[in-house]
């Protein structure tokens, strides 16, 4: 196991869109590792998501891990850590609210997104059983935000007002709720 070198916005192949792994593939040594590696670089980095172009390996395949508990975001439910190959992302209700987001690709930054507030969420664990989960609230924001990056999307990208992009520093300074 290793932890790898998260790549940062601007390096191009953080905006190419990634492929689906094959059931052989999702079940090779070589993907086994990969997602040993995203579970180290994890929590070296101290995320709670991350997707693998985000380490420059063009995958549809996330591994999400969300601490429950008290927040600035209210009582979580907690994600414990899951592996997800081929995401897909079916909205349930378009109703859309905005948190504060970041992201180990564009470090020391933050930006207020809307997105909408209930998915739901299909895709295969790593050992090839079905996962479904309905998300409400910030972590449906999370799941959205990693998900975005098999897209070559970054939340750079769903900014409407730019005045609510800030560096980390400015944001705990005057705007954090
Ligand atoms: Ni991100």
């Amino acid at each position: 196991m290793a932890v790898r070198k998260i790549i940062r916005m601007g390096h191009p192949n953080l905006r190419k869109p990634a492929r689906e792994l094959t059931d052989a593939e999702r079940d090779s040594e070589e993907i086994h590792r990969l997602v040993d590696d995203m579970v180290d670089t994890l929590h070296d980095y101290g995320g709670i998501g991350l997707a693998a172009p985000q380490v420059d390996e063009p995958y549809r395949l996330a591994i999400i891990d969300l601490p429950g508990g008290p927040s600035r975001y209210g009582d979580l439910p907690a994600v414990p850590l899951t592996v997800f190959v081929n995401p897909v992302i079916n909205v349930i209700n378009p109703d859309s609210a905005g948190y504060w987001e970041g992201c180990l690709s564009v470090p020391g930054l933050r930006g207020f997104i809307e997105r909408p507030q209930h998915i739901e969420v299909t895709a295969t664990a790593l050992d090839g059983s079905p996962i479904e989960l309905e998300l409400k609230g910030f972590p449906a924001t999370v799941f959205q935000h990693e998900f975005d990056h098999l897209d070559g999307t970054l939340y750079v990208d769903r900014i409407t007002d730019s005045s609510k992009l800030m560096f980390d520093e400015e944001f705990e300074r005057y705007h954090a709720p």
